[in-house]
């Protein structure tokens, strides 16, 4: 029996290009693991009307990790017009199976750090080298939603004085979407932050919020970070609004060091910090929860490219990088790291968004390469 059993979720798109490359990158390691094939995305969305089946839930559910490839997602009534026509009409609604996928695994904490590689001509500066911790399963993106709202929604928040603004509105003109946290998701995603701050030796935590506004839930967030963070003397704790934090991060992005954030602020500024070294081409990230992690890069499915093995594969090699950390295999992830920068600064594979004409798959063989020569 292998040592660990991996999910292998290729998804839509450049998904199944950039999941070769990891596998180029595992075969050279030798890690023991098996590979478990799950479907997930768009295809079993118009065929089945769920992009993600049961059969994959279970699969996830007895493996000790998975790698994620990318996703497209559409708005519920363009997803609606392409089910198979046997399906339409019969009340399937779409809803983002990796946004399904955090919340039902608990996946409270998303990880994205975003490093400037040397030689990296995309990078907005060199001197970068911060992570957002993003909250994963609360917030804005748990679902919480009405239209029309039913009348007894509508009545349960007549008791707040700012509704009486939307008296008389008919309900089906009305549409409503929570932002839901709780003390402990706040917590959490506090803790973890702080956490990772201490063990590698970062000197700031960032908070980003918007509390002179959204007062109660991103008031929340600020009073349970004040108080967690007096139990990390060596670090500070640093508080910025999250329109402010933009201007910052592009005015000077290489003060930050550990940015946290509650689910949608942390979508959005984590692929703000991801332009700043390169794009979405570098943008890694985990979903990690207590016993149970998923890896995946941040970009999407690039359809137009899809099987053309021509986007930056560093994105999926730096989440595999991330998935060897969690599991352990610290010597494997630091060496995947250096090989990833070597290959960089040397900048002879590369893929056409750094101005090359290589293959994803080349890349993946440069840094597999790259990887032999050190370990
Ligand atoms: C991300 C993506 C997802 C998100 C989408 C694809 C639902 O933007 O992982 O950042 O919003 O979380
Ligand atoms: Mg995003």
């Amino acid at each position: 029996m292998s040592k660990y059993k991996i999910a292998w979720l290729p998804g839509d798109g450049v998904g199944n290009d950039v999941m070769d490359c990891a596998k180029i990158i595992l075969d050279t390691i030798g890690l023991d693991a098996e590979y478990i094939h799950g479907d997930v995305g768009w295809e079993f969305w118009k065929k089945e009307g769920n992009p993600l089946p049961d059969r994959t839930i279970k699969i996830l559910k007895e493996t000790d990790c998975c790698l994620f490839g990318a996703i497209t997602s559409k708005p519920k009534d363009e997803a609606a017009k392409e089910l198979a026509p046997e399906l339409q009409d019969k009340g399937y609604v779409y809803s983002s199976p990796i946004v399904g996928l955090r919340q039902l695994l608990n996946l409270h904490t998303n990880m994205r750090p975003c490093k400037a590689f040397e030689g990296n001509p995309l990078n907005y500066r060199d001197d970068i080298d911060l992570i957002v911790f993003r909250e994963n399963t609360q917030g804005l993106y748990a679902g919480v939603e009405f239209h029309p709202v039913p009348k007894e929604v509508f009545n349960a928040l007549m008791v707040h004085p700012k509704m009486k603004k939307f008296d008389g509105v008919p309900l089906d003109d009305l549409a409503i979407s929570t932002r839901i946290f709780t003390r402990k998701g706040c917590q959490s995603i506090i803790r973890q932050a702080f956490e990772y701050a201490k063990k590698h030796n970062r000197k700031t935590v960032t908070v980003i919020e918007k509390p002179n506004v959204i007062r109660e839930t991103s008031g929340l967030m600020i009073r349970e970070a004040r108080k967690i963070a007096e139990e990390y003397p060596g670090i500070e704790l640093w508080e910025t609004n999250v329109d402010a934090m933009c201007m910052w991060l592009v005015k000077n992005p290489q003060k930050y060091d550990v940015l946290l954030s509650s689910n949608m602020f942390g979508d959005i500024i984590s692929d703000l910090s991801a332009q700043l070294v390169g794009g979405l081409g570098f943008a890694a990230s985990g979903n990690i929860g207590d016993n149970y992690a998923l890896f995946e890069p941040t970009h999407g499915s690039a359809p137009k490219y899809a099987g053309m093995y021509k986007v930056n594969p560093m994105a999926m090699l730096l989440s595999v990088k991330l998935m060897l950390d969690w599991l352990g295999e610290k010597k494997h992830a630091s060496n995947l790291d250096k090989a990833i920068a070597q290959v960089i600064k040397e900048g002879l594979v590369k893929t056409y968004d750094l101005g090359g004409n290589n293959t994803t798959l080349e890349v993946a063989e440069g840094v597999a390469k790259k990887f032999d020569t050190l370990s």
